[in-house]
């Protein structure tokens, strides 16, 4: 499973590329406005750091005003992944961006139809939210699940990509799953190494070399 990082934040992506364990990172209208920065120069910066896949939103809804954000997201770096949602007008987009060879994330996705449609569409990757499935009393994981038999049952190329994961456990069951990909808060990353007896028993590893005589 890829690990992406579901932020626009330089330091959190600085601090996770410094672990050599970020393969990716998404992002979307929200996490950028959060950060206050121009959009553009802070998605280039952010493509410095990354080299692999960074997914940039289109902000339009209609094919045509679509097109023209995704052509010039394109031309901020080579691994610019144009994210686009799963509307009408964003599907039809998707097609025309295969087409033209541009890298597509198709996004909002809570229903395996969704899925299928985007992957026959050729998108790169397929964002469903599992997490804000989970918040209105749907298990997220089920649709993870769908997408897997699906794309398998018909051997598509487009990658899963689990997002809206909020703990560490989404991140195991969406791989138990077989999700290509999991795109995470920072919070989330850091929390996947943690566990309270790996530190307990570091501690005392470190006590016991301590007491040694030499
Ligand atoms: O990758 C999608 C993500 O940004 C949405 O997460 O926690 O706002 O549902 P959340």
């Amino acid at each position: 499973m890829k690990f992406f990082l579901d932020t626009a934040n330089l330091d959190e992506i600085r601090a996770g590329a410094a672990m050599g364990l970020v393969d990716g990172i998404t992002t979307n209208p929200s996490l950028v406005a959060k950060e206050g920065k121009d959009f553009k120069t802070l998605v280039g910066q952010i493509c410095e750091i990354i080299t692999g896949p960074v997914s940039a939103e289109v902000v339009s809804t209609e094919c045509n005003a679509m097109m023209k954000e995704a052509r010039e997201l394109t031309k901020i770096a080579d691994n610019i992944i144009v994210k686009l949602p799963t509307i009408a007008e964003g599907v039809k987009a998707c097609k025309i961006c295969t087409e033209e060879g541009i890298r597509t994330n198709l996004t909002l996705i809570f229903q395996p139809l969704q899925a299928l449609a985007v992957a026959k569409c050729g998108a790169s990757f397929c964002s469903p939210f599992l997490g804000r499935l989970d918040d209105i009393g749907h298990d997220g994981m089920d649709l993870i699940a769908d997408i897997r038999t699906i794309y398998d049952n018909y051997h598509f190329s487009t990658e899963i990509l689990a997002a809206s994961l909020r703990h560490p456990l989404h991140v195991v069951q969406a791989a138990k799953l077989g999700a290509d990909v999991g795109t995470m808060p920072f919070k989330v990353f850091e929390m996947m190494l943690k566990h309270p007896l790996t530190d307990i028993g570091l501690e005392k590893f470190l006590a016991d070399w301590g007491k040694m005589k030499s």
